[in-house]
């Protein structure tokens, strides 16, 4: 009943060019997917280019981050009312690589989530445990911890327009994915979580991606897993056949 969602997070990867050249091999590799929502969310520059190249598919595009005001003196920063503008759709917002190296924090998360809304963007959040976090048994202290600060302010109806991600730092690009049995704890986890805070029927319905090391070799055994929604992937995701697979998988 949820439509899985698998979502490519490109990171600082790939030129105009290159992404038109990726879009163009991906579309008819996907054209005959089952139910799923497919997204690719490249650079910034690179959006227009993307959202271009993907028209009149079903490949949805997305930015990798965005400010919470609409406009005024914050040099370097983007709005959402403009990524609605040139056609983009979704938008990760509280990566770890953003909380680790731009400081952001759950506050700046809940600011980004709802503005992101306010412009009809649909926000994947993202959530997850460092290294020594999971070896000090904190996994579900800190994901309980960023879920209160950083999605349970909302309001229901704000809540129900987004996914989240759960991506475990130590399993980001270091391709230890975490077991389809851990990531499925934590999946429940979060589930009990937003069923404590909005009830069953938001938490049937929320689509929780994993993310983390995805790969054509191991998204079978993590999606069997009833709590998995989906995927965000980094690596993975840079090259059309591979993310052709997962999506087909
Ligand atoms: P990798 O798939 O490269 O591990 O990256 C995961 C990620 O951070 C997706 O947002």
């Amino acid at each position: 009943m949820r439509t899985p969602v698998l979502a490519g997070n490109w990171k600082m990867h790939k030129t105009a060019p290159e992404t038109i050249a990726f879009l163009e091999r991906l579309i008819p590799m996907v054209a005959g997917a089952a139910p799923r929502e497919i997204v690719i969310c490249p650079p910034f520059v690179n959006l227009p280019a993307a959202i271009g190249a993907a028209r009149a598919t079903r490949i949805e595009i997305g930015a990798q981050n965005l400010f919470w005001l609409k406009e005024g003196a914050y040099t370097g920063e983007v709005s959402a009312p403009m990524l609605t503008s040139i056609g983009c759709q979704w938008v990760i917002i509280g990566h770890s690589e953003r909380r680790q190296y731009f400081g952001e924090t759950d506050e700046t998360v809940l600011k980004k989530i709802i503005a992101a809304l306010e412009a009809g963007l649909k926000p994947i959040v993202c959530v997850g445990e460092r290294l020594e976090e999971r070896e000090a048994n904190a996994t579900e202290i800190v994901l309980g911890s960023q879920f209160a600060s950083g999605i349970a302010p909302l309001e229901p109806g704000q809540f129900s327009k987004i996914c989240i991600a759960y991506e475990p730092v130590w399993a980001i690009g270091t391709g230890k994915t975490a077991t389809p049995e851990i990531a499925a704890a934590a999946h429940h986890f979060l589930r009990s979580e937003i069923r404590g805070r909005f009830g069953d029927e938001a938490a049937a319905a929320c689509r929780i991606l994993y993310g983390g090391s995805v790969k054509p070799d191991n998204i079978g055994g993590l999606m069997a897993q009833p709590d998995i929604d989906g995927a965000l992937v980094g690596g993975a995701s840079l090259d059309p056949e591979s993310f052709a697979s997962l999506v087909n998988h």
